[in-house]
């Protein structure tokens, strides 16, 4: 993954920090604070292979993410992880799916300019004959009170 450019960005009041993700590799991370809100009846949908890599989005996903759609597929899906969100968010995701459950959750994802949006998350195994073979999010527009709770919540996680 790239680290992210200012010109990329919606605004030029952002901050900068770096992130490093699970197979160590490191990140330039700048991120503002202009959210994009999740439109009523909009479904984000992707699909990845079991490492995390994207394969599939739908049309939501790329708008709402603000990258083309080229710029997504074969991406670990960390390319929208927003600083802000504590590691064992993800650490409980992996382990659920990795284990055949469900896992559900808020997150708060990073655009490719630097702003936010928060989905409710629904991440489901796709098993055949057992063995999971790849995994589907669907992210669904949150209740505003449950992001309150999380925006008060996830600062203590870390
Ligand atoms: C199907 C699926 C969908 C995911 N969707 C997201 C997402 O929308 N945003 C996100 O930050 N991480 C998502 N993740 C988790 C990432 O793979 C990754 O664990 C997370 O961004 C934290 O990065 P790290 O594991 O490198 O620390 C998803 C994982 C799976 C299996």
């Amino acid at each position: 993954m790239q680290d992210m450019k200012p010109e990329d960005l919606a605004s030029d009041n952002y901050q900068d920090t770096s992130l490093k993700y699970f197979d160590g590799s490191e990140r330039r991370i700048l991120y503002t604070e202009i959210e994009t809100e999740f439109p009523d009846g909009c479904l984000i949908v992707s699909r990845t292979d079991l490492e995390g890599n994207i394969t599939h989005v739908n049309k939501s996903f790329v708008v709402m993410s603000g990258f083309e759609e080229d710029e997504l597929i074969g991406q670990p899906h960390c390319i929208l992880r927003h600083p802000e969100m504590p590691p064992a968010a993800f650490s409980d995701l992996w382990k659920t799916v990795s284990s055949q459950k469900k896992w559900h959750g808020y997150v708060k994802n990073l655009r490719k300019d630097g702003g936010f949006y928060w989905v409710y998350a629904t991440v489901i195994p796709n098993i055949r004959n057992g063995e999971i073979i790849s995994y589907t999010s669907v992210r669904r527009k949150p209740s505003a009170k449950k992001v309150a709770e999380c925006i008060e919540l996830y600062p203590t996680l870390f």
